[in-house]
């Protein structure tokens, strides 16, 4: 059975009621509830923080031993050297996930400092997109 984690950075513990025109209405843990189900063959599990160094030690605790990581730093991804170079650091395979199209916003969210080491991203499609992003660790 895959061993994949859902990372998710600051703010993503208010979806459901935070600009739900860009974000949705569903909870991440309603969202998460469902998909668990969806994916009986996957352990799945998630974490979220709001502080940048707690993701760093996330992705550096789970980063040898896991499947895949799906992550979505946020407002992170735009900023964060640090986050960058943990996943560069580590040999679990990453996958970058956006809800939005961060590339149809402003334009410091086209800047990524995940990107150029991750596996691939995924963005745009709502909270799909996180589907998406377990579906391809799956027909790896
Ligand atoms: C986001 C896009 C980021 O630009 C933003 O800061 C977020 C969420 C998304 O999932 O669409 O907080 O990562």
């Amino acid at each position: 059975m895959k061993k994949l984690i859902i990372i998710n950075g600051p703010n993503l513990n208010l979806l459901g009621k935070r600009e739900t025109s860009i974000y949705g209405n569903l909870t991440f843990t309603a969202f998460f509830e469902q998909t668990v189900k969806k994916f009986p063959n996957v352990k799945l599990e998630h974490f979220q923080s709001n502080i940048e160094g707690e993701l760093i030690d996330k992705i550096q605790e789970i980063g040898f031993d896991y499947d895949g990581i799906i992550l979505n730093a946020a407002a992170y991804t735009h900023t964060s050297v640090g986050i960058g170079d943990a996943v560069k650091a580590i040999t679990t395979p990453v996958v970058e996930v956006h809800i939005s199209n961060t590339f149809s916003r402003e334009a410091f969210r086209h800047q990524s400092y995940i990107s150029p080491n991750a596996k691939g991203v995924i963005l745009g499609f709502g909270l799909q997109s996180y589907e998406l992003a377990i579906q391809s660790f799956l027909d790896a």
